[in-house]
Formats: structure tokens, sequence, C-alpha cells
């Protein structure tokens, strides 16, 4: 007679870890490797953001984000056949800063090393460097070195600005033109900036999941917009076509700022205004999604921009 085991370890669906599989980019990485039958595990602090993202949640197994616990991090990535890090802060804040950033993603690929993870999938920003003044770039730099120092093999893709359901910065351009009769842009607006569909980011995270060469690669989509004209197509495209007014970058910032203070947020920072003013959001790399904005925003132009997406609602509930 046979006796009964357990199911062996090889036969079982191959296993991705991915951070933040709740939050935006995370919720569409995790959903495709499942649909792509895949087991997917997430490393979050903020489990409750499963509430209303659907069923297959319930196929998530969910462990903490254990940044101050290197063993414990490391026991949850055991068995996982790659590691997809989407883990970042936007901005510096009381409750956290792009240094802990730094360190917290250098534990959690040391973490991956220790736990003989094979393959990183981590997401970056267009236009990183170490000298950069601005810390966001400069701390995604460090970490993309950070991450090739461990030996393990990555794919690195560098988004410059994601758009689709339950995005923040698109969704409230849209808000502010559908509330203010017009829009102030920081200078001329003449920067650019490359959007990309998160769902094609989540396709790029999944197809380079199971490569072995080491890639890095500027995740943009097809469409080459100004900030001007990004404006412009977002305003055409849910039927709020405002006058846009250049404004000093200054000037326009602080009434921004102060917009987010009466909605007790964080709006755009002024390092995010001078990244975009720097063209840091720009790329000319070969389009790597599929899905053009401008299509996208007039087929949901009933819903984008209806209602305020708020930053630190989200990260602090
Ligand atoms: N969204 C964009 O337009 C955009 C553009 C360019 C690059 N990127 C990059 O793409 C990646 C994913 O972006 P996303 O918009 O999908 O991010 P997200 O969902 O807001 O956050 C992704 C992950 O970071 C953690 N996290 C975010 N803010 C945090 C904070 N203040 N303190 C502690 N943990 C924090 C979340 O942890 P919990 O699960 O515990 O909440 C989650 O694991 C990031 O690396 C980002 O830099 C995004």
């Amino acid at each position: 007679m046979m006796e009964r085991t357990s199911r062996p370890k090889e036969t079982q669906a191959p296993l991705a870890v991915v951070t933040g599989a709740f939050g935006f980019s995370g919720r569409f990485i995790a959903r495709r490797f499942l649909a792509q039958g895949w087991r997917v595990r997430t490393l979050t602090n903020a489990p409750w953001k499963a509430q209303g993202l659907g069923d297959w949640t319930r196929q998530v197994e969910v462990h903490p984000l254990a940044f101050h616990d290197l063993a414990r991090l490391e026991k949850s990535l055991r068995g996982a056949r790659v590691l997809v890090n989407t883990y970042w802060v936007r901005f510096r804040h009381r409750a956290f800063t792009f240094e802990q950033a730094v360190q917290n993603s250098a534990r959690l690929f040391e973490a991956a090393r220790r736990a003989g993870v094979p393959r990183v999938v981590h997401i970056s920003i267009t236009n990183p460097d170490e000298r950069s003044p601005l810390p966001y770039f400069r701390g995604k730099a460090l970490v993309e070195r950070l991450l090739q120092a461990t030996g393990l093999s990555y794919a690195i893709l560098r988004p410059a600005v994601l758009f689709g359901p339950g995005d923040i910065l698109i969704n409230n351009i849209a808000w502010a033109l559908r509330r203010f009769p017009l829009f102030g842009l920081f200078g001329e607006g003449e920067y650019p900036i490359r959007p990309i569909f998160v769902e094609d980011l989540a396709a790029l995270a999944v197809r380079f999941a199971t490569a072995s060469e080491n890639v890095i690669l500027d995740a943009v989509g097809p469409e080459h917009f100004t900030y001007r004209t990004l404006v412009q197509t977002l305003g055409a495209a849910i039927g709020c076509p405002r006058p846009l007014v250049p404004m000093p970058p200054r000037v326009a910032w602080l009434a921004v700022a102060l917009l987010g203070k009466m909605l007790g947020d964080v709006l755009l920072t002024w390092e995010e205004v001078q990244g975009l003013m720097m063209g840091l959001l720009g790329s000319a790399a070969p389009d790597a999604g599929w899905t053009r904005l401008s299509l996208w925003a007039r087929e949901h132009a009933e819903t984008l921009g209806q209602r305020y997406a708020h930053e630190l609602k989200r990260r602090l509930g």
C-alpha cells in the first residue's frame, strides 16, 4: 500500500512574495501572479487594505513587513521563487523617512539572500541618481546598488508615474481639473512625463520574475507627454478643458501645499515638483507598456477624479 505523504515541494505552484500586495501596484502584481497559477505571499503592515479589494485577497498569505526582525523576514521569504519589491516611501514625514526606507530595503534584500530567494523584481523610478539633490531619486539609486551588491539575480523596473484604478497623482490632477476654473502650471509645464498603466507594470513584473538575466528597464508607456500636454489630455478626456496658467513654480507649489493643508494631506512635495521640472519623469527608452493614458482616461471619464485620493489617509489609516 502506498504511504500517504504531504505533497512534495517541487510539485507545488511557485511562490511569489510581493511586498504591499494590497497597496496600489502590489494588488495588480499579486492578482496577475495568482491568475498565472502562482501562490502569493505578501509582506505588509497594512493587511486591512485588503478590505473591498475582492475575493482574490483571500488567496494571499499575509506576513508582516518586519524590518526590525531579520530572522522573521527571512522566514517569511523562505521558499519564494521571486521577491517583488514595491516598498518605498513617497515623501519624508514625521512617521517615515527616506533614510529609513533605504535601510529597510537593505534588510529586505539581505533577508531574501539569506532565505535563498533566487530572483528579485524591484520597482524603482526613472533616472535614479546617487548624486541627485533629491532624496527620493538619491535613495532609489542607493537601493538599486544595494540590490545589485547582494549578488541575487534581479530585474529593476523603473516607472515614471503609474496610472490606473486607485492611482493618486493622475486621479488628483483630474480632481483639480473638475473643481477649479483654472489649472496653474509649475512654470511653462514643458517637462517630460511617460506614464505607464499599472496593469502593464504588473505584466512586466510577472514576466521578469521568471527570467534569469539581470535587467534594468525604464517601465514607461507608449505616450510621451509634457506636464502641460498631460494635463490638457486629462482635461479633454473628462470634459473639463481648463485654461492652463504658467506660474512661478514656487508660487504654484505654495498654492498646492495650501490646498494639501486644507485637505489634511500632502498633494505634491516641493521635491516632487523639482524632480518633475528637472525632467526626471521623462525617458527616451522604448515603450515597455502599451496602454495609452489618453484612451484609458476617456474610457474612465465618469469616475476619474470624481473623488480626491488621500495619500496620508491611505498610509496612516
Ligand atoms: N505610484 C507611482 O506613480 C509611482 C511612480 C514611480 C515609481 N513608483 C514606485 O513604484 C513602487 C510602488 O508604488 P505604489 O504607488 O504602488 O506604492 P504603495 O502601494 O503606496 O506602497 C508600496 C509599498 O510600500 C509600503 N509603503 C509605502 N509607503 C510607506 C510608508 N510611508 N511607510 C511604510 N511603508 C510604506 C507599503 O507597505 P504596506 O503594504 O505595509 O502599506 C507597500 O509595501 C514604489 O517603489 C514607488 O517608488 C511609483
